[in-house]
């Protein structure tokens, strides 16, 4: 089993990474960060501004629709220095921010709609950080069905990813990528 690590493990991996080095389309992520941009298309009609907890390097905010303003949080400095040189590089979005957040320490930031892609299952608080979005907001998240570093916990069964969220989140839907071995889950906030 994984175990939670901190910030200064991921500033080590996330330079040396092939997968989040390159463009994105070189990633193997992007099935699980398309998938994930397709719930939240589904699931609000608006714009406003959309959060990504625990965003890494960031590569989410070249998917965004347009009519989100993007704000990315993650604890790792480095992964956040990613973020930001990729984004001076090729502008993904004229409204486009990467934010130092602590998960363990500080308070779940405010936004509109919050999306969290292989990122909930690196803290124990999981649950504590959703139930600090507001009540009716919309949620979109990626979960891995496999054990890895850094995890605290996985998803064997699409029964697992239910169980754990059913009290925080009016659960909308669970897809399950089998080939990326993950499940998207989106729901509202409740
Ligand atoms: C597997 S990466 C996922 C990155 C990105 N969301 C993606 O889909 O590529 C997990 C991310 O969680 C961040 N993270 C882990 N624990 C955290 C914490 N306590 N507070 C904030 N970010 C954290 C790491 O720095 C890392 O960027």
């Amino acid at each position: 089993m994984g175990q939670v690590e901190p910030a200064e493990w991921y500033d080590e991996r996330f330079p040396e990474s092939r997968s989040y080095q390159g463009p994105i389309q070189d990633s193997p992520f992007l099935g699980v960060w398309m998938a994930t941009m397709v719930e939240v298309i589904r699931m609000r009609r608006e714009g406003g501004v959309l959060v990504d907890l625990g965003c890494g390097p960031g590569h989410m905010a070249e998917l965004v629709p347009s009519c989100y303003e993007y704000r990315g949080y993650d604890f790792s400095k480095v992964a956040l220095g990613m973020a930001r040189a990729r984004h001076r590089a090729a502008p993904f979005r004229a409204r486009c921010e990467f934010h130092h957040w602590d998960a363990v320490t500080d308070e779940t930031p405010e936004g509109d709609i919050f999306v969290a892609t292989e990122f909930l299952e690196h803290i124990e608080r999981d649950v504590k950080v959703l139930k600090g979005i507001p009540e009716g907001t919309p949620v979109v998240a990626s979960l891995p069905m496999k054990d890895s570093a850094g995890h605290a916990r996985f998803f064997p069964t699409e029964a697992d990813v239910r169980k754990r969220f059913k009290y925080c989140l009016d659960i909308q839907r669970v897809t399950s990528l089998l080939p990326l071995n993950s499940f998207i889950l989106s729901g509202i906030r409740k």
